[in-house]
């Protein structure tokens, strides 16, 4: 093994998963429903009608799933909580059976030796608040830091580090632009409004903690795709531009205290208004860390029929493509890498999700699942990270994404993301050869990432490690406090 692939001492290891996409048991012990329940109990809304109902039972699983991670040599998890869980009305009484699931959660992790990496908001906002304007509505900013307050209360003698939302980009894009995820709106006018009330809502929460004494750290997960122009001419090069602001800049600009992009007045035009200095105030509340949600580059041309930013993405002929029409692309997660630490002032970074959908059979043939694509993505990727922090990024940690197959939103369970392979017959769990290459690099702190991953699998089974069940893997000593 070559010490050259070696990450920085103390790089946290560890893999993500979100509440609404493994849980289960969405209404158990007096939990509200979410605006997901809601969507993906309406017809149409999702691929064969797939919904969260079981998805992994985690929520009644999570003991044995606690014991996996383990076996894997997971450092740290990073998972979400079902706000509605918590409220069922979305604000007022704290539903005790609710947050206990997550105490109990917090606990067997740490007893494990794995940190929990909880997110506030992966997108299950509850539907009583939506009834009340939910995202559309200011007062999201209180309800928010509210639940916020609630669970820090609760966890903060525990968990260390903490993230408020998961994606904004995706949550009004998905949301409120498009419509294919919930609440399934299509409005552009609701769009830069559900925007802003997001950033509002992260800085009131971490606003609010501040006010606490012994804070631990906070952080926004953001998705970052960096856009490329499809050729040399200045058109796709604007149009390029636009994308990033649209996708990444709308969010991570304010959060950093430098505004709004000038793009956005552009891309929304009459549905735009300029925050107030209040608004951009809140906003820019200093974090400790930023999540970075990596998965591919967007290749894109001027087209100016597509509404609102006037970009199209242009297929690169020459890549591979993953099964959600991903180009794989590592190098721009150096890129993208380099980018948060020139732009923002090399703030530490996470990368709270990394992963890829390939084909997986729905059982695991003979109690393995050989999935080499992923098993490269995974290499691939890795290694763009340590380029990034051998050119001086302050990247501390990376999160697998997704330590289960799960409930790929709107496209169901077909689009596995999993390094663990789930039956969604028998709930049967297979670590993948993914996880179990994964396991090998974790405990040899990356230095494994310069051998031929069918070398680092081969030597892993002549250690006793059997592909397709981890029980006895190497244990690496637990991650510094
Ligand atoms: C989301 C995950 C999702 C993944 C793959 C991310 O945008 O945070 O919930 O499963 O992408 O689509």
């Amino acid at each position: 093994m070559s010490d050259e692939y070696r990450f920085p001492d103390g790089f946290l290891w560890g893999a993500a998963t979100s509440a609404y996409q493994i849980e289960g048991s969405p209404l158990a012990d007096g939990a509200g429903p979410s605006i997901w329940q809601r969507f993906v109990h309406t017809p149409g809304r999702t691929v064969a009608g797939d919904t969260g109902d079981i998805a992994c039972d985690h929520y009644n699983r999570w003991r044995d799933d606690v014991g996996l991670m383990q076996s894997l040599g997971l450092q740290a998890y990073r998972f979400s909580i079902n706000w509605g869980r918590i409220f069922p009305e979305g604000t007022g009484r704290v539903n005790e059976a609710g947050i206990s699931f997550y105490d109990r959660l917090v606990d067997a992790l740490l007893a494990a030796g794995i940190e929990p990496l909880p997110t506030l908001y992966h997108w299950d906002l509850p539907a009583a608040l939506d009834d009340r304007g939910g995202w559309l509505n200011p007062d999201i900013a209180h309800w928010f830091a509210d639940y916020a307050e609630a669970m820090f209360r609760r966890l903060d003698d525990r968990v260390k580090r903490w993230a408020t939302l998961n994606e904004p980009w995706v949550i009004t894009d998905g949301g409120y632009l498009h419509g294919a995820l919930a609440p399934g709106h299509k409005n552009l006018f609701e769009t830069p409004i559900a925007s802003r009330n997001l950033l509002l809502a992260h800085g009131a929460a971490v606003q609010r903690y501040r006010a606490i004494p012994d804070a631990t750290t906070w952080a926004l997960s953001s998705i970052s795709n960096p856009k490329y122009p499809a050729t040399f001419e200045e058109r796709d090069r604007e149009a390029a531009e636009r994308s990033a602001a649209y996708m990444n800049r709308q969010y991570l600009d304010p959060v950093f205290g430098l505004g709004c992009p000038a793009a956005m007045q552009q891309i929304f035009g009459q549905a735009w208004r300029e925050w107030t200095d209040e608004e951009l105030a809140l906003a820019a509340q200093p974090i400790d860390w930023l999540g970075v949600n990596y998965y591919t580059r967007g290749l894109m041309k001027d087209a100016p029929e597509k509404w609102p930013v006037g970009a199209d993405y242009v297929a690169n002929p020459e890549a591979t493509y993953t099964e959600t029409v991903w180009e794989v692309f590592d190098q721009g997660l150096t890129e993208t890498l380099l980018w948060v630490k020139e732009r923002y002032g090399n703030p530490p970074v996470y990368i709270t999700e990394n992963g890829s959908a390939f084909y997986d059979p729905p059982v695991a043939s003979r109690g393995r699942v050989r999935d080499p694509l992923r098993v490269d993505y995974l290499q691939r990727h890795l290694c763009a990270v340590l380029e990034a922090i051998r050119q001086g990024a302050d990247v501390r940690g990376y999160m697998a994404w997704s330590l289960f197959d799960n409930l790929e939103w709107s496209l169901g369970f077909a689009r596995r993301f999993g390094i663990v392979h789930v039956n969604f017959e028998t709930q049967e769990r297979t670590p993948k050869d993914s996880a179990v290459y994964y396991s090998q690099i974790i405990a040899s702190n990356g230095s494994a990432l310069g051998s031929e991953p069918d070398a680092v699998l081969l030597s892993a089974q002549a250690r006793g490690v059997p592909l397709g069940s981890v029980d006895q893997p190497v244990r690496v000593a637990a991650h510094g406090s």
